[in-house]
């Protein structure tokens, strides 16, 4: 397994198990497969409702002696709900009480978006705060407290655009180390990739295998599918494998973190496997061809009607 290294040295490793989408009653057996048959990074998320459970993986595994703490690297997030500066200590309180845990490896800002307190997912314009009443450089400072407390080891974003990090720059005492967005053959952002790097900004794909269990309703008709994708079934069977591991092994060729979701312990195996297998040269040619652009986690949410984001300005320019 590859790791990522951070400017202090400490090591991510690069395929972590995603639990978005990974539902009440099946999320405790998926973190406890994983990490005993090797997983050693977790991403989670306060707004996925199943920290409860994850924690509780967590703590068996240690309990029965799989894994020790120091050995895992466990991400999550601060919700939209809780931007406001003195908010970010009880959102990431609620975190490590439900995941059990003392301190978290990384903390990210979910999305560059404020709503109410108390707020999950928006229901109408009404849930939502404007930038400009809790500037995201607010939310920074308190990222920064919680990080200064020792409560968290490294903080970062998600959902953050090219020119949105560049903004946030000037006002950071602590730079972001991470940003966590959706990565695939599909939407390969290489400028974002390029900026990142640059600035020493690790960056996490999630949706890697195209997040094909987002609720139908949600679902576009004539949405692409990266598992019918020709050029991916092809370098599947020329290395003997599926199309999800050429998807996972191409993240990690490019140095970038991935971290699929699977419940089901046959796929978290090939999951696993995948971070070993090395694609050519010519490979990641034919791949970084099929660039298309594409969003399946579209933030339509977030633009709703008489929102004050919008999704020109959410998503920016980064390909
Ligand atoms: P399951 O949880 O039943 O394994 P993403 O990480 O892009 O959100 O994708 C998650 C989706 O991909 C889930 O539907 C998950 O189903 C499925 N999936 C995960 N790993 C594999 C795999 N190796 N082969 C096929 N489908 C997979």
């Amino acid at each position: 397994m590859k790791y990522l290294q951070f400017k202090n040295k400490d090591k991510m490793p690069i395929l972590g198990l995603g639990t978005w989408k990974s539902g009440k009653g099946e999320v405790y057996g998926a973190v406890f497969e994983a990490i005993k048959m090797g997983y050693r990074h977790i991403d989670c998320a306060p707004i996925y409702e199943n920290e409860t459970e994850v924690g509780q993986a967590i703590k068996d595994c240690i309990a029965d002696g799989l894994v020790k703490r120091e050995e895992l690297w466990i991400t999550s997030k601060l919700w939209n709900s809780n931007h406001s500066r003195e908010n970010v200590l009880p959102g990431l309180e609620k975190t490590l009480n439900d995941l059990k845990l003392k301190y978290l490896d990384l903390f990210l800002i979910h999305w560059p978006v404020s709503l109410k307190p108390g707020t999950g997912f928006p229901k109408s314009a009404n849930d939502f705060i404007a930038p400009e009443y809790i500037p995201i450089e607010e939310t920074w400072k308190g990222m920064e407290e919680v990080l200064e407390q020792g409560l968290v080891r490294h903080i970062g974003l998600s959902n953050f655009n090219l020119q949105k990090i560049e903004s946030l720059l000037p006002s950071c005492t602590y730079l972001p180390e991470v940003n966590q967005v959706e990565m695939h053959p599909f939407l390969q952002q290489k400028k974002l990739v390029e900026f990142c790097n640059w600035h020493q900004i690790i960056l996490t794909a999630y949706s890697p295998l195209g997040s094909r269990d987002q609720k139908k309703m949600i679902k576009p008709a004539d949405e692409p599918d990266l598992f019918d994708e020709p050029v991916i079934l092809g370098i599947a069977e020329n290395h003997r494998v599926n199309p999800a591991q050429i998807l996972i092994a191409w993240s990690v060729m490019r140095n970038i973190s991935v971290i699929p979701k699977s419940v089901n312990k046959d796929r978290l195996m090939q999951n696993l496997r995948a971070a070993d297998i090395l694609l050519t040269q010519d490979e990641l040619d034919i791949i970084s061809a099929i660039d298309r652009n594409y969003r399946y986690v579209s933030g339509k949410l977030w633009a709703m009607s008489g929102s004050p984001y919008s999704l020109e300005d959410l998503w920016g320019d980064n390909e």
